[in-house]
């Protein structure tokens, strides 16, 4: 399969990325933070930036996947800047 792995520079998301790979699958690496991309560095990805408060970089990012695990950090008592939770935008 082809798994997208949402926050795949993260601290669990390192890890589900590396298991992902070992099962055999295809790997599609969301990050955010393009200063944290050498985390991937020694992973065979395609490596692909989102944010999950932007829908149409998170369409993209996710485009041509059959599965995600999602393992960005999400709170959804959060709020952002318009007021608008994640959860909300991304519905
Ligand atoms: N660590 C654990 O032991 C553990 C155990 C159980 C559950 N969890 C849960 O798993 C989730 C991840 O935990 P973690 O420890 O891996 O956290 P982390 O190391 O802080 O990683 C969070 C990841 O989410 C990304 N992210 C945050 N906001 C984003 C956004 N708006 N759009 C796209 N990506 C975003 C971060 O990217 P940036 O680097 O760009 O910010 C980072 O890659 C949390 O919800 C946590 O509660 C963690």
């Amino acid at each position: 399969m082809r798994i997208a792995v949402v926050g795949a520079t993260g601290m669990l998301g390192q890890h589900v990325a590396r298991h992902t790979l070992r099962a055999g699958h295809d790997l599609i690496a969301l990050y955010r933070n393009p200063r944290l991309l050498n985390s991937l560095a020694d992973l065979r990805c395609e490596a692909r930036q989102a944010d999950l408060n932007d829908g149409d970089s998170l369409r993209c990012g996710l485009r041509g996947a059959d599965a995600v695990i999602h393992c960005a950090a999400y709170y959804p008592v959060l709020q952002n800047q318009s007021g608008k939770s994640w959860q909300q935008q991304r519905d």
